[in-house]
């Protein structure tokens, strides 16, 4: 079977952790690097990531996670910061098409904001929405190669984007009208000596309701 494959298959979301564990500098940047690798639309790499270990900046956290037992005990809280429309055209297309595209293409850097206005009309979403689903994509990378390096993880939506905002603000680690925040992951090691250290069995609808090849 696929090394990935394998790995989805067997990773679980961890809810209880081990509160000493904590990632070496290497398997850190294994993972950072797993999200900065993600491909992203245009190449455009709209957001930016905080791996917070820092146990005061968690705590004023908490109770925007809803008190999420990984706050105060996972090696670390990674959060997902994603721009405003201002900065994206202002700021990230700029710097990312002289990145990303050749100077003698100078008509293809121009109509980059044009064509991605037109995606966002196009799927209905916003620009900030655009740019978390670009956030997204490098949370799939990331987890599988946690997993891969023995790290678990738990993906978060259950926060409140304007609560941890406003910590984060204070906090000076972000801008507060230019950004906000889109997605949240604790990194860690399971304890597995703990009752529901895993939410149930994993389970998956069956491959027919998934996917059709036609
Ligand atoms: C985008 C996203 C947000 C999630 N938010 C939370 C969360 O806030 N709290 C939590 O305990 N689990 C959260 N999960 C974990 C899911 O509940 C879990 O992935 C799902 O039940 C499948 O289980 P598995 O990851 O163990 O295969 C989230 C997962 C994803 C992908």
């Amino acid at each position: 079977m696929s090394k990935c494959l394998e790995l989805l298959k067997t990773r679980r979301s961890t809810k209880r952790w081990k509160d000493q564990f904590k990632l070496s500098d290497e398997q850190k940047i294994t993972i950072l690097d797993a999200i900065r690798f993600a491909p992203s639309s245009n190449g455009m790499e709209p957001f930016r990531v905080l791996y917070i270990e820092d146990m005061d900046i968690r705590k004023e956290l908490n109770q925007a996670f809803f008190g999420q037992s990984g706050v105060l005990t996972a090696s670390a809280l990674l959060i997902w910061i994603t721009p405003s429309e201002n900065w994206i055209e202002n700021k990230v297309v700029p710097v990312q098409v002289a990145r990303n595209i050749p100077e003698q293409f100078a008509t293809l850097r121009e109509g980059k904001i044009n064509g991605l206005r037109a995606t966002w009309k196009n799927h209905n979403v916003s620009a900030n929405q655009w740019a978390a689903r670009q956030a997204y994509i490098s949370l799939g990378t990331m987890i599988v190669t946690a997993a891969e390096q023995g790290i678990n993880t738990c993906p978060l939506e259950g926060f409140i984007p304007g609560d941890v905002k406003e910590v984060l603000v204070k906090t000076g680690l972000m801008d507060k009208e230019n950004e906000e925040v889109s997605l949240a992951c604790f990194v860690g090691k399971v304890d597995e000596s703990a009752e529901m250290h895993y939410a149930f069995s994993k389970s998956r609808k069956p491959a027919e309701e998934s996917y059709k090849v036609v």
